[in-house]
């Protein structure tokens, strides 16, 4: 039966412990196929927000699938662990990992919310499986989850309850059209057969659609997800780093530059757009949590400690390019076009536009943004040492330099003609490289990372 009192045939029923976006587009995807799923979150606001079907977050795609599954019966969001997982067969535990100030995750969450599943297995009859989706270092699955369901669950992992750590790929962005095809499964097993009954889950879900799948140790499975994502970071510090060789080499572009290397099939075009780096809630905190925990191994990880420092200055060359083309930014009327950390989402975690808006406001530079949906959560943060603009045009409104931080689709459609009507002078900043040097040069004072003269 779902939620609605439809029958439905025998699917695992399944729940998900964390409704960030992860743990939600896992719940929809389940649930637009049928199965009956349930998930859980710590927050009665949230829960009832995904029980109208709202998403409590901006992710194209995901209010239309979302309302549709509740409204089916097949997905309902309650707050606590213990009736999620009473009802269903597998758990999936996708709650947060964040940062701590050294870098390393912090696991309270993922310990916690172990113990309250470990509780709830203690009152099952059935095989439970518990699947962890949150990004977690080498060796947690295994003594910090596994330790804690079986201390709170009195019962034995790999004979009462099963356990598997198969990590999560998407894109904010994509979230729910990643989650439907992801490009590989991972499945780290602490046993055969939670593997089996993950691998099985997995067959029937993607049914011909089923990518490769990686049957894997846990530690291997929980390294695969950061190996990815540093090596993702990689490329983007590595094509910063050109950029900023480029800058100082007349003629030189680095667009140009990546786009022929891209081609080479032993590199490949995609994470080679120069920039002011990464931001979002995974690659910085996933390249500080592996360093954190190489360092910890006894092994310096220099790449990835060169990696990082390479984010950490990139935004700040929008800042001197400003300063470069304006002399001294005190009182100068500076336009912000973009605020989250990439397009499509209203995401401000670790986003470029924060060292830069805070490296303006060092010079006293006064400051007006616009992004088309991330301005609530930049106003939770920011307050009112920025001025929010309702639209482009406003944002421009007699600016003197505009600088592009997010490459927002209805920001690549913009013209020369745009700045110059808007500004006070037009003078432009390209961040991300979305506007052709050629065709803007001509008409107004026009700077871009990795741009040489
Ligand atoms: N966002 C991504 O693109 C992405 C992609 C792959 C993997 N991951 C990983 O998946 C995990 C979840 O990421 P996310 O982006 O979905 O996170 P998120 O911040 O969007 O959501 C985390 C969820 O954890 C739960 N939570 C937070 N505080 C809690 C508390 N005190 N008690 C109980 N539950 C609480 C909430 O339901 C919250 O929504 C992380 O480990 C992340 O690194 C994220």
């Amino acid at each position: 039966m779902n939620h609605a009192g439809v029958e439905i045939l025998e699917k695992k029923r399944i729940s998900v412990v964390g409704t960030g976006y992860v743990g939600l587009s896992t719940a929809v995807g389940f649930a637009g196929k049928g199965y009956c799923v349930i998930t859980s979150t710590h927050e009665l606001e949230k829960a009832s927000l995904v029980n109208k079907g709202v998403p409590p977050f901006h992710e194209p795609g995901l209010a239309e699938s979302l309302a549709r599954v509740v409204k089916d019966g097949n997905l309902k969001c309650v707050v606590g662990r213990e009736e999620a997982i009473l009802n269903t067969d597998v758990t999936f535990l996708a709650v947060g990992t964040p940062s701590q100030s050294d870098g390393s995750i912090e696991l309270q969450l993922i310990e916690s919310s172990a113990h309250e599943i470990g509780e709830a297995i203690k009152k099952k009859n059935s095989y439970h499986l518990l699947v962890v989706k949150s990004t977690v270092v080498p060796g947690t699955t295994e003594n910090v989850v596994k330790t804690a369901l079986e201390k709170s669950s009195g019962k034995k992992c790999g004979v009462d309850f099963g356990l598997c750590m198969s990590p999560e790929f998407l894109r904010q962005g994509f979230a729910l059209y990643d989650t439907m095809n992801p490009d590989r499964i991972v499945i780290g097993g602490y046993d055969q057969k939670s593997g089996d009954t993950l691998e099985a889950l997995y067959m029937e879900f993607y049914a011909e659609k089923t990518p490769p799948i990686i049957r894997t140790q846990l530690s291997s499975a929980e390294l695969i997800k950061y190996a990815s994502n540093a090596f993702l970071a990689t490329k983007i510090s590595f094509i910063n780093t050109i950029a900023n060789m480029c800058e100082k080499i007349p003629g030189a572009d680095v667009t140009q530059v990546a786009k022929a290397m891209g081609l080479d099939k032993r590199i490949g075009p995609l994470f080679l757009n120069a920039g002011l780096g990464y931001g979002g809630s995974c690659f910085p905190k996933d390249v500080k949590a592996l360093i954190a925990y190489s360092k910890k191994l006894g092994y310096e990880p220099e790449l990835l400690e060169n990696v990082e420092k390479i984010n950490a200055t990139q935004p700040l060359k929008a800042v001197e390019l400003s300063e470069k083309l304006l002399g001294d930014l005190k009182g100068k009327n500076v336009a912000i076009l973009g605020l989250a950390f990439k397009p499509d989402t209203d995401d401000m975690r670790e986003t470029r536009a924060i060292p830069i808006i805070n490296q303006l406001l060092k010079k006293q530079a006064k400051i007006t943004a616009y992004d088309p949906v991330a301005i609530p959560k930049a106003k939770t943060i920011l307050k009112d040492k920025i001025k929010y603009a309702k639209s482009i045009k406003e944002c421009l409104k007699n600016s003197d330099i505009c600088i592009l931080v997010t490459e927002w689709d209805e920001f690549t459609k913009l013209t020369p003609e745009d700045f110059i009507q808007n500004m006070h002078q037009a003078i432009l900043i390209d961040g991300r490289r979305i506007y052709d040097p050629k065709q803007f040069s001509q008409k107004i004072r026009f700077e871009a990372i990795g741009l040489g003269k």
